[in-house]
């Protein structure tokens, strides 16, 4: 396993959309190791492939349940419900902003073995996942974010603070994908 540069905004191959895997191979196998490692080393719950300068539809994710998540070629079947909530990324260091989303997603995709799975995820693990595959079709969050960008150490002033974000997680609660 080996650290990968991770590659922040600003660099064009965040906005590049990443093509589908066609086989699993030694090569990619290395790349999915490789991206939990340079996650956790971040401490992301999330990772796409081009973040480590790749373009292949490839997810990594571990949003402490227990589980990891590796997505390859993944596709939303279903969405339902809309929620609020502060995100951060580890190609936009240090800040964090708010997004709405799709509360509950369907996702399908193959895993690390090249088996077809799918997904019913709500909360994090929905966020995470619609995060990641902007992140595959080339866009970051800082595109759909309400308002303005904070900085992590920063406190949300009140007036921007919504019913949405101020009940469940705050903003204390963000994650960085
Ligand atoms: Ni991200």
């Amino acid at each position: 396993m080996a650290l990968r540069e991770i590659r922040v905004e600003g660099d064009p191959i965040l906005n590049k959309a990443c093509k589908p895997v066609k086989e699993m191979t030694e090569r990619v196998a290395e790349l999915i190791d490789d991206m939990f490692e340079t996650m956790y080393e971040g401490n992301g719950c999330g990772l796409a492939a081009n973040q480590v300068g790749i373009l292949k539809q490839i997810i990594v994710m571990d949003i402490e349940d227990g589980e990891q998540y590796v997505l390859i070629n993944p596709e939303i079947l279903e969405t339902e419900g809309e929620v609020a909530e502060f995100e951060g990324c580890l190609s936009v260091p240090g800040m964090r902003g708010k997004v709405t989303r799709p509360e509950r997603v369907k996702v399908r995709a193959l895993n690390e073995d090249f088996e077809p799975i799918e997904i019913d995820a709500d909360g994090l693990l929905s966020r995470c996942i619609q995060h990641e595959i902007d992140h595959l079709h080339g866009h970051l969050y800082t595109e759909r974010v309400e308002g303005r960008l904070y900085r992590n150490d920063e406190e949300i002033e009140d007036e921007e603070e919504t019913e949405d974000s101020a009940g469940e997680a705050g903003g204390e609660g963000s994650e960085t994908a």
